[in-house]
Formats: structure tokens, sequence, C-alpha cells
């Protein structure tokens, strides 16, 4: 992209994020493992991105590379046009990133975590932001306990805290909601939205994809180290079959309707266009001698379209805007469910072979 293209108008200067061509080879006891296999996307500023993909996918690694944690063995990542290794210092200063793994120093309070943390980036009166994020992240009655007294859930917030300590402008967040319970997943939310509204980008992944489809405003997908699919939040919802119905059964369903269907233990669900195919999915079970129960038809959402993804073995890596994409009109072949996610198939496979 030429100078004169970047300025065009109603676009910042530069992206939030710009990757590109990231690939990462890890050196492994069992030769080279390719994790990221040229990865390239923008999170524009002001936006709220979803990164999804199966355990194993390269979400992490992707974001240890833009975080300078990790060095990506080819391309280059920039934060509002700061590349990460070699401008690490004003990189480093705009981003906050909530790592996936728990990390906290067990000798100090959370508020003298928070304290020394803010000193790191040079901030010395901080006391009324670390107020503001301790309230908002439901946190202020213990401010003064150490880091070990608290629950899994809320060293997960305090982790968030953290990483927001020095007021990023682009905010990174690894699977926050991992292990938090549904009234704080809402009270983070709320607030990540809260300062996406004053003005910050972010960048998440998640595995509960109501989050990422209520948040996002664009998801880019990805599978074994590739993009998959990048696209407007409700362009990739418009991409589900319109709607699926779900009953309950005992017993195996006939071959045709197998091959269709995913299944949770004695949920099934299945995409149904019309009436029509929804008659003809009961009669064939009928006459299979199986009883269908608490039938119920329900709009298809995003995990329905991530499932399909995934499960497309011919999905190849696609570009926003280019109209090609990895959406096939079949069925899913086999399923790769989001782990956490609301349906999590009975042998599911997860994570990636190589
Ligand atoms: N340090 C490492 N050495 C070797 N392989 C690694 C290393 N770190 C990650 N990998 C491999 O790279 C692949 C991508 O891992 P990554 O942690 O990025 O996945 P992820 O998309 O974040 O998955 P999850 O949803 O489980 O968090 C995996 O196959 C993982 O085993
Ligand atoms: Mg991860």
């Amino acid at each position: 992209m030429s100078p004169a293209q970047t300025f065009t108008a109603g676009r910042a200067a530069h992206a939030a994020i710009a990757f590109r061509d990231i690939t990462k080879t890890f050196n492994t006891p069992n030769g080279p493992f390719q994790a990221l296999g040229g990865v390239s996307f923008d999170v524009e500023q002001g936006e709220i991105f979803g990164l999804l993909g199966p355990n194993g996918a390269g979400k992490t690694t992707l974001i240890s590379i833009l975080a300078g944690l990790t060095r990506a063995t080819s391309g280059a990542v920039s934060v509002m046009g700061h590349d990460v290794v070699t401008g690490y210092t004003q990189s480093r200063r705009l981003l906050g990133v909530v790592p996936q793994e728990l990390v906290f120093d067990p000798f100090f309070s959370l508020r003298e975590a928070l304290r020394i943390q803010s000193g790191y980036f040079g901030i010395r009166d901080n006391a009324d932001w670390i107020d503001d994020l301790l309230h908002s992240l439901g946190l202020a009655d213990k401010a003064n306990a150490n880091m070990r007294q608290l629950s899994g859930g809320m060293k997960r917030r305090a982790m968030v805290a953290q990483a927001l300590v020095h007021k990023p402008k682009v905010i990174v967040l690894d699977e926050p909601t991992a292990g938090v319970d549904v009234e704080l997943r809402q009270t983070l939310w709320q607030f990540v939205s809260r300062l996406n509204r004053e003005g910050s980008t972010v960048l998440l992944t998640t595995h509960y994809l109501e989050e990422a489809e209520a948040l996002c405003g664009r998801i880019a997908m990805i599978k074994r180290g590739q993009v998959v699919a990048l696209e407007k939040t409700s362009v990739l919802l418009s991409r589900a079959s319109s709607s699926v119905l779900r009953f309950k059964t005992d017993g195996t369903l006939p071959p045709a309707l197998a091959a269709l269907a995913r299944v949770t233990g004695r949920v099934v669900q299945l995409p149904a266009h019309n009436a029509v195919e929804v008659e003809q999915i009961l009669s064939t079970v009928r006459q299979a001698g199986l009883v269908a129960e608490d039938i119920e038809i329900r709009k298809a959402d995003l995990e329905d379209v991530f499932l399909d993804l995934m499960a497309d073995t011919s999905a190849s890596p696609i570009n926003a805007g280019t109209g090609a994409n990895g959406f096939t009109a079949g069925p899913p072949q086999g399923e790769t469910a989001p782990s956490g996610g609301r349906a999590a198939p009975a042998g599911a496979s997860v994570g990636v072979s190589s």
C-alpha cells in the first residue's frame, strides 16, 4: 500500500494492529512445527475484533508475537504503525495484553501489584485509575488481598486490571473469560465496551462464540495457522444456513441425517432452511423408529458458521473482500468444537494435527 492510499477518507492513518505474512515455526523434539503459515490482517482503530479458532489454531502464538514475547519466523507486526521488534518501546506502551496463562506475583497485594505495574510504565500517580479498574472489574473488596488469596476467576480479572493499568490504546484479551462466571463475564464485557467507546481498539479471542457474536464488529477465524475467514460478523452470520432444527432423541440417527447432524449427547441439531426440510427431517426420524422430543427451530448462529468452517477440510485461506471463502453448502464431515462452547459433540476433534 502506498503512503497516499494509507490516508483514504474515513480511515485512520495506521491500523491499530497490522499483521503481515506472519509465519512461526517452532523447533520441537519431533522436528520443526509450523504454528502459523502466513497470517495477514489489519485491526482498524476503534474496532472490537474477534480472533476465533479451535485449540491449537495459533491464536496465542499470534498474540505472543504481537506482544513481543515470541519472534515471528518471518513477517512483520505493527501497532499504530510501530513495528513490534524495531519499535518495541512504542508498541509496548500502546498495547495492553491480557495473556491466556495466569501469571502473577504472589508476594504483593492486588493494589500493590497494580502500583508496581504502573511504575513499569513510568506512571506515578495512578490511584484514581487503579480505583476505577478495581471497581469496574468487581475487585474493589479484594484490593488489599494478596494475589495468592484470589480465586481463579478473580486472578483472571486482576490480570485484566494489570494489562489496563497504563490506559493502552490497543487492548488484547486472550480468552479473558475462561473460568469467569456469567455475571462477571458481563461486567468485564461492559467495561471493555466502555473502553472501546472511549477510544480503545480491542482484539479478543474467546471460545464463547455468543460473546464474539455480540461484541465483535469483525471476526477472523483461523485454522491450523491460516486465516480461513475474515469478515464483518453480520456477513459471517448471513453465510450460515438460515435456521437449525434441534431436538432430543435416543438411538442412532439414520446415516442420511447423521452425516449432516451436530450431535451432543441426546441433542441433535440439523440445518433446515424451510418448513419442507423440517418436515422431511422429522419424517426420516419417525421412519427410523426414533422419537423426537423437545423440538425447536432456532436461527443459525456464529457457532454454526464456525463448525461448518472448521469441519470443511477444503477450506483454504481467504482474504477480506475477495468474495472467495471457505464456506461450503454441504454438511460438516466431522466437528471441531470450541472448548467451553455450548455444543461440544461427543468425540469432537479439537486441536490441530501437523
Ligand atoms: N513453544 C512452543 N513450542 C512448540 N510448539 C508450540 C509452542 N507454542 C505453541 N506451540 C504449538 O503451536 C500451535 C498453536 O498453539 P497456540 O497456543 O497458538 O494455539 P491457540 O489457538 O491459542 O489454542 P487455544 O485455543 O488452545 O488457546 C499448537 O499446536 C501448539 O502446540
Ligand atoms: Mg491460546
